[in-house]
This record gives structure tokens, C-alpha cells and sequence, in this order.
């Protein structure tokens, strides 16, 4: 067996269809070593090639019971963390484009919530008075911090059972990095906004006077998702104003006030299953990001379901995107050549801590 690494520059040049049939081929002398996860959001050149698809909750679950040694993420860096996590020590996940992270992830780090934690320290005592929740969508070492001050991971989908979890334990929550999920959450559960005001950690005492923090029910992380930043509720009345009969259905990453205009809000699973479960010939304004919003746009295309992408400008998101045929070409062919290349391995110290809040997010939801 060959073991010498494949370099990249073999792949930067090959087209799109020899670069399809390369990956085909792999896969099949790969056989069960290999099992490849895709996040809704890939671009349909790889999504293709994916085993198991979905959303971040449903591919989380999908780890833990995978017997594959090679887990290829199709997604983003947290997410090949998480699959390195909660999967077997002898397991190995790949993720085909190490720059493949996400921004809104980028917007927390553990210095910042380090220092957050001693400045709420001057107001309450944190570890008796609040539950740390940490989006999904937040490198590991965030996670491993919520599992050591009694804190958990959420979800799109399962924010809400997380943070009535939450709840049940102590008094507040300090919500990152993701303020318009942690609005859209509370609102839902009848927070008034007064009682979800905005932490800036850039801030001594995060831009807020002691009382304001006092009487908190959720600190919102001052940070967001620059995809989902761009819709507006301007697009909202346009399509209704074109389509009295329509329906407009956003992600909770998206603004306050475009998630109160829509009529449905919820995960990418839960965005492609209600629009696939709805009648025929019914009308989507879709808020969330482009690839997923055209692959169902031509899936719905002949029950005569109009699916429309919310913004007038493209919204994709261009580090899901790094994820292209020529890098899963390439990983792939370095597994086959047993030189893995590309491995996502979180250290030991973090990893356990960071397990402990995965799983319990996943024995709440
Ligand atoms: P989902 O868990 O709903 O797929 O969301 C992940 C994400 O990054 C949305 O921007
Ligand atoms: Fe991150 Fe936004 Fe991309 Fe989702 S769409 S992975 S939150 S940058």
C-alpha cells in the first residue's frame, strides 16, 4: 500500500466531472470504511455524494451510531468537531477544506467568554446563578466551557427544550454566540426583550449597567449570522404583496423582526420537511441559505410549488462553500491511499468537557 500524502495540487486544476466520477469510485472501493455526513447547506456538486444528510442536530445523532472508520464531513470545522466527539476513539473525521469554519462561530472565543465569566462575576455568582448555553455553532473549547460551569449545547431545533431545561436550574442564561437564536427562543417562551438585553464582550460589564444584568432572564451574545444578517422584512412584504396566498418561512439565525413577519421559523430539517410535506402548487418565501433554498426550489418544481429565496442578493454561505468536488476527490483518494489528510482530532482536555455538554443536550432533546 502507498503511503505517501496526495497533495492538493494534483486536484486544483481538475474539472468538476472528472472530479465526480473520481469521488464515485473512491466510494465504492471505500466501501463501509467510509461514511460521508452533509450538512443541507453544501453545494449540490458534493451534497450528491453524501450517505446521510441533515441538519446540525440529526447529523450529530447520526454519529454516535456510525460503525464507518472514516467520518467525512461535508459542512463546517464545528461541526467535524463535534462529529470527532461524539464519535469511537478509533474513528477518524475528515473534513475535506480546513478553512471551511463559520463566521458567526469566529464571533465568540474562549478568551472573550473567560472574561465575560469574571465580569459577571463582580455582578452574580455565575456558576449559582446562570446556565451557560452555547449555540452549536462555537468551537470546542466553548463547549468544554459549558460543560464545566453546568452548561449545555443547543440547536436550532432544540433550543427551546434546552432553554426550559435550563430554566429548571438556575435563574439566567448567558446565551452565544448567536443573539437572534437566543431572542427568537426567549420570545417564543415569553421573555419580555427588556429581560434579554444585548452582551457585548468587548465591553467592561458587557456595555450594561449591574441592574440591567441583575434582572436578566438571557444575556445575548452580541454576535450573528452574516448569511442570515442579509434578510430583511422588506422582502417579506414584497413576495406577500406579489402572493396574497403565500407562505414565508425563515431559520432562527435570521432578525427578530423577519422571524415575527414569518409564519413558519425553525431548522433547515425542519424548513425542507415542512415545504416537501406541504400541498402542491402552495408558495415559499424561504429565508435561509441559497443551496438549500434552489435544491428544494427544483425538487418542488413538479408538485408546482413555487420556493423562493428571500434576499435579492446572493446569500450563500461562502465557507460551507470551500467544500467543493476537488477537495472531497482528494480527501478521499488520501484515505484510499491510507494517509488521511485533513483529520479534525479536538484535544483530550477539551473533548471530554465538550462531550459532557453535547451529551447532555442530547439526553434533554
Ligand atoms: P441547522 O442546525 O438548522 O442546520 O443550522 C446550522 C446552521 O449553521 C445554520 O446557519
Ligand atoms: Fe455559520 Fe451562518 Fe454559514 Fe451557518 S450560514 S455555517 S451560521 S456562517
Amino acid at each position: 500500500m502507498n503511503t505517501t500524502t496526495i497533495k492538493f495540487d494534483a486536484f486544483e486544476t481538475l474539472k468538476n466531472d472528472d472530479c465526480q466520477q473520481r469521488i464515485i469510485e473512491a466510494k465504492e472501493t471505500l466501501g463501509e470504511q467510509v461514511v460521508i455526513l452533509g450538512h443541507h447547506y453544501q453545494n449540490e456538486t458534493v451534497y450528491r455524494h453524501a450517505d446521510l444528510t441533515g441538519d446540525s442536530l440529526k447529523l450529530s445523532k447520526y454519529v454516535s451510531s456510525l460503525d464507518a472508520k472514516y467520518i467525512v464531513f461535508l459542512g463546517v470545522h464545528f461541526m467535524a468537531e463535534v462529529s470527532n466527539i461524539l464519535s469511537r476513539p478509533e474513528q477518524i473525521t475528515v473534513l475535506p477544506d480546513l478553512s471551511a469554519g463559520c463566521s458567526m462561530a469566529d464571533m465568540a472565543n474562549l478568551t472573550k467568554v473567560e472574561r465575560t465569566f469574571r465580569e459577571l462575576s463582580k455582578v452574580i455568582d455565575f456558576d449559582k446563578s446562570i446556565t451557560p448555553i452555547t449555540y452549536i455553532n462555537s468551537a470546542a473549547d466553548l463547549k468544554a466551557f459549558c460543560g464545566d460551569h453546568g452548561g449545555v449545547v443547543c440547536t436550532s431545533t432544540n433550543a427551546p427544550t434546552i432553554l426550559d431545561w435550563a430554566f429548571k436550574q438556575k435563574e439566567k442564561v448567558l446565551f452565544f454566540p448567536d443573539q437572534n437564536l437566543g431572542r427568537w427562543t426567549g420570545h417564543k417562551m415569553n421573555i419580555p426583550l427588556e429581560e434579554m438585553p444585548i452582551w457585548d464582550p468587548d465591553l467592561p460589564l458587557g456595555g450594561l449597567d449591574m441592574e440591567t444584568i441583575k434582572k436578566a432572564k438571557v444575556l445575548l451574545w452580541k454576535g450573528h449570522c452574516a448569511v442570515h444578517q442579509m434578510f430583511r422584512t422588506e422582502h417579506i412584504d414584497l413576495f406577500r404583496k406579489a402572493h396574497p396566498d403565500g407562505n414565508v418561512i425563515s431559520h432562527p439565525e435570521s432578525p427578530f423582526e423577519v422571524c415575527l413577519n414569518s409564519d413558519f421559523v425553525g431548522s433547515t430539517e425542519f424548513i425542507l420537511n415542512t415545504i416537501k410535506d406541504s400541498k402542491e402548487n402552495t408558495k415559499w418565501l424561504v429565508g435561509t441559505e441559497l443551496n438549500l433554498v434552489n435544491r428544494l426550489a427544483n425538487e418542488m418544481k413538479p408538485e408546482g410549488k413555487l420556493v423562493q429565496f428571500m434576499s435579492h442578493v446572493v446569500c450563500e454561505c461562502s465557507t460551507m462553500a470551500r467544500i467543493d468536488p476537488q477537495h472531497l476527490a482528494w480527501t478521499l483518494e488520501n484515505i484510499l491511499n491510507n494517509n488521511p489528510v485533513n483529520i479534525i482530532k479536538v484535544p483530550k482536555s477539551e473533548s471530554l468537557s465538550a462531550k459532557l455538554a453535547l451529551d447532555r443536550m442530547l439526553e434533554i432533546s
